[in-house]
This record gives structure tokens, sequence and C-alpha cells, in this order.
């Protein structure tokens, strides 16, 4: 949908990727796919907090603005903001012609269809296929990654890989009805299983109403790990290889701090049984669409807490679909 030339993409010096809620934590995932394939430096800012703290930005900046309807009032404030210091806008939406669309100077479209529960789920997943799609974009115009073609392929068996995915929910519904009376709890990974597990938190808190924190794991010993005591629900997230032990490594502490854990790996790290008490495997594929596996067992995860708390998952209480005012 977009052609944005060599000399430009060469040009820019910082990308920013500014959002709200779940969009942002897609922006997250994005930045890690720009900033490998690209080597361009990638600052993700929440659209209330970039629009009013004076954001260094001029035509070497790129801003990408992630939003599901299109309609949230601080991302297109936080839009308007950086055009008006001259840097180009690119926005990425899945409604179309919504306002963001008119307003930016480029759009791509997840096409995830209409989503029309409040807590996000499909918008997400598309969000972060289409961010890494888009690094692959930027990364093929600039021919800085050698890796596209086998990128591309994996994208097609994306779907196919999702579906096998839930036709194995018994084990999250398993480890949800034993936590889902519980007050607090904890999402665990590093790197980008860190983004997903962060909306992962987020899904749980708004749909189940339990207060719950999503924690870099490598970060839990300098404070957080003092609130973990016996049977405190922990979900890991250790889906990159190059993290693997040290994620590990992470659940072993928790566990002997009497943790009760759930952990989401790729297929094959059998090892991660030793530790977790739940194992969920997601199906092979590339680091970068990992996340938008892993995410999966999670939003599940949530569903199953909600409805075992009688929760209305689809309008959860105080939360809208799209907040277009201030
Ligand atoms: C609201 C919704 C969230 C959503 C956020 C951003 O707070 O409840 O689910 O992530 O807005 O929405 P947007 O449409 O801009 O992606």
């Amino acid at each position: 949908d977009i052609d944005i030339s060599k000399e430009y993409l060469k040009k820019i010096n910082k990308i920013y990727i500014v959002a709200c809620g779940t969009a942002m934590h897609a922006g997250l995932v994005g930045k890690n796919a720009i900033e490998k394939l690209c080597k361009i430096p990638t600052v993700v800012d929440i659209a209330s907090e970039f629009r009013y703290r004076d954001p260094i930005i001029d035509d070497k900046t790129l801003c990408i603005y992630i939003s599901q309807s299109g309609e949230t009032a601080d991302t297109i404030a936080a839009l308007k903001l950086a055009k008006a210091k001259g840097a180009k806008t690119l926005a990425v939406s899945n409604v179309i012609g919504s306002s963001i669309t008119r307003e930016a100077d480029y759009t791509i479209y997840t096409h995830a269809g209409p989503e029309i529960a409040v807590a996000s789920t499909k918008a997400y997943t598309s969000q972060v296929v289409l961010m890494v799609i888009l690094a692959m974009y930027f990364a093929e115009v600039l021919g800085s990654y050698g890796g596209i073609e086998k990128l591309k392929a994996d994208i097609l068996d994306l779907p196919a890989k999702v579906e096998a995915m839930l036709d194995e929910t018994d084990a999250i519904k398993e480890f949800a009805n034993k936590v889902y009376t519980e007050h607090d709890m904890y999402f665990l990974g590093r790197g980008t299983d860190y983004n997903v597990a962060m909306e992962g938190s987020l899904k749980l808190k708004e749909i189940s109403y339990i207060h719950s924190e999503a924690y870099a794991a490598g970060e839990l010993k300098h404070g957080t790990i003092s609130l973990i005591e016996d049977g405190t629900p922990v979900v890991a997230v250790a889906t990159q290889d190059a993290l693997l032990k040290k994620t590990i490594s992470n659940i072993v502490e928790v566990k002997t701090r009497g943790a009760f854990v759930m952990a989401v790996t790729n297929e094959g790290n059998t090892e991660i049984e030793k530790t977790a008490d739940y194992v969920i495997y997601i199906p092979q594929t590339n680091a970068y669409f990992a996340n938008s596996l892993a995410i999966i067992p999670l939003q599940l995860f949530s569903y199953y807490v909600a409805v075992g708390k009688g929760c209305d998952v689809d309008k959860p209480r105080n939360l809208a679909k799209s907040v277009t005012v201030e």
C-alpha cells in the first residue's frame, strides 16, 4: 500500500512509534523488528505522554502511529504534532478511512475485520505481524537484511499455526481454573517476550479485574520478587531462543519462592517442563513471528479466568472500545 523511497529511508535517523494501550504494545514488538532488520534507532511512546513532552522531531524523523480504530484522540493529536514539526507520518489502522488515515502521509491497514469486543485480540496479532512486515519492507528497500524471503514464507504458515493452537486449549483452561480466584498475578519475559507479557497482563486486567504486572524477567530480582509467595500465579513467556536459558533461570527463581507457573515456549523446549507447572507449546516459527503466536495462549488464559469469575469478557466495566476524548 505504500511506496517509500530508498533516499528517504536512508535519510531517516530515528523512528517514533506512538500509540495507546494494546496498540502501543504492538509497537514495542515493531521496534525490535525495525531495529534488527533495518538498524534504525526506534523509540516507542505512549501517545498521551508523547504529545505533551515536546519530543525531538525534524524532517529526518519518521513517526508511526498504530490505532485499531483510527479514532483515538491522543494518538491523532500526537500525529498532528509530528506533522507540524516536519516529520513524515505513517498510520497503521484497522478501519478504512478512519480519522488517523486522513491525517497521515502514509497508511497501511491491518485488514483484521471489525473487532467488536472491547479488549483487543485479533487487532493486536495483526498489528504485530504488520509491524514486522513493515520492517521487512524497509529492510528490503534499504538492502539491510538478507533473510527476507524466508520471513515471507513464514508469514504464510502463520494462519495454520494459529488454528492448531486454538485446538489445544485444555492445559490453559486447567491453569486458569486453578488461579481465577487469586488477586495478583505476574507475567515475565525477556526481549519481545517481555513485550508480549505486557499485553498478556493488560488483557487479564481488562477482562478479569485481577491485578497483574508484567516484568522484564531479569529485573525481578531488583524488587518485585519480594511479592512472590506460596501459590502466586506467574505466566512466563520464553519463545526467544537466545534468551531461553536466562528466562528459565528466572522461572527457577520464582518457583523457589513458591510461584505456580505456566510457561509459554516453542515446541521442543521440553527442558522447561522441569521447572514450570504447566507448559504451553507454540509451533516453531522465526523469532519475529513467535510473538504473534505467543500472545494467543495469554489471551485465552485471560478469557478463561474472566469466564471463571463470571465477568462479561466482551464488555468489561469502565472501558470503551475507542477513546475519542482526552
Ligand atoms: C482503548 C481500548 C484498548 C485500545 C486502546 C487504543 O483504550 O480499550 O483496547 O488498545 O483504546 O485503541 P486504538 O483504537 O487506538 O488502537
